[in-house]
Parts: structure tokens; sequence; C-alpha cells
């Protein structure tokens, strides 16, 4: 239930990700349930140097498995927590608030309550920049419903995948300066 996939994500719907995030310059980019680290590899490759990657698995084996693979990049830093410890892990790490929250968790079978109040807290996290935005893959686009507060959203449908994929970006400004938007 908690993993609810068997299948990684494939390299196109990877790629199809990580091409609407902001590379060009350092970000705070948080990714909640990164499993073995597909997605992860990706943002690694592409990140900035002064970027930071903070990843937030549940699992105790996959972040133990995480933390090995990313020893050497001191960018990333793995917290064997629930991705609702967000706002706690930003404020230990000095940190107000994050660019890009990347959600590979399953959030179609979370408690409409406990869905709402995560997503809150990340709109509340994300810096009040054009750029800045959650972006989620899933199968269904559910969470559109229940992303009202979120003011721009953009959506595609990637076929690529086993199962194919919505991947959907909720942005925190509904506008502002789209020179940092570069997707
Ligand atoms: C479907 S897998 C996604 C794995 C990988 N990102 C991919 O694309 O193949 C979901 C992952 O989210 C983790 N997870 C589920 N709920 C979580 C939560 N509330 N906080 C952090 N991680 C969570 C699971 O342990 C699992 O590793």
């Amino acid at each position: 239930m908690q993993v609810a996939s068997i299948i990684p994500s494939s390299r196109a719907l990877i790629r199809r990700v990580a091409k609407k995030i902001d590379f060009t310059e350092p970000r705070i980019i948080a990714e909640f349930g990164p499993g073995e680290g597909c997605h992860t590899r990706e943002l690694v490759r592409r990140m900035h140097p002064d970027s930071q990657l903070l990843l937030f698995e549940l699992d105790a084996e996959l972040a133990g498995h995480l933390r090995a693979q990313f020893a050497g990049d001191e960018r990333v830093a793995v917290f064997h927590a629930d991705a609702a410890d967000l706002p706690q892990v930003l404020l230990k790490r000095g940190l107000n608030e994050c660019d890009y929250v990347l959600s590979g968790i399953p959030f179609s079978i979370l408690p409409v309550a406990r869905k709402r109040e995560l997503l809150q807290r990340v709109y509340d996290c994300l810096t009040p920049q054009y750029h800045a935005a959650l972006l989620i893959y899933q199968v269904t686009n559910e969470l559109v419903g229940h992303c009202r507060h979120f003011p721009r959203i953009e959506s595609e449908y990637c076929l690529q995948n086993i199962p194919p994929m919505f991947v959907t970006k909720f942005y925190k400004t509904a506008n502002g300066n789209p020179r940092t938007h570069r997707i």
C-alpha cells in the first residue's frame, strides 16, 4: 500500500518530469517517495552544484539504500521520514522554503484529510516565486480536485510508462517574474 507500484518509473517518464524543473540556478528540491532513486539520479545529474536535494522516504531499507547511493554527493540529504515532515526538516536545515517538491508517493490512497493537510504543507513551504511548484506523477489526476489553492496547474499524460501517468505541475503563484521560468 505504501509503495503502490512494483515497477520503477520509465526513462521517458523520468525525463518528462525532470524537464519541468528549471535547473539553471541553485534550487532547494524536496523529493517525496524516491524509492530506489530513479528520479533522484536524474535530478542529481541535472542539478546546479549549489543546489540541495532533500529525500523523504518512509521505507527504512530504501532510505538506507539511498544513503549509500548518494553518500558521495553533499547536495543530497536522505531522511527516513514522512513527507509531512517537510516543514520541520526545512527548519532544521535553516531553510524557510523550497523551490520544488517532486512527489512519487501514492497520494490517491491517502485519506482525504491527510492528503489535503500534506498539500497545504507543501504549498506553505514553496517559495512565492514564479517557478516554484509541486510536481507529481500519478495514474489518476484526482489531486487536481484537492489543489484548488495552487493558482496555476499544468498537466500532461505520459503514455511511455507502465502504467501511463499524468505528470502535473501545481504552481505556487499565479504570476510574477517569468524570467526564471525556462522549462
Ligand atoms: C510508487 S513508489 C515510487 C518510487 C519511485 N519514485 C519511482 O518513481 O519509481 C512510492 C514510494 O513512496 C514511499 N512513500 C509512501 N508514502 C510516503 C510518505 N508519506 N513519505 C515518504 N515516502 C513515502 C514508499 O515507501 C515508496 O518508496
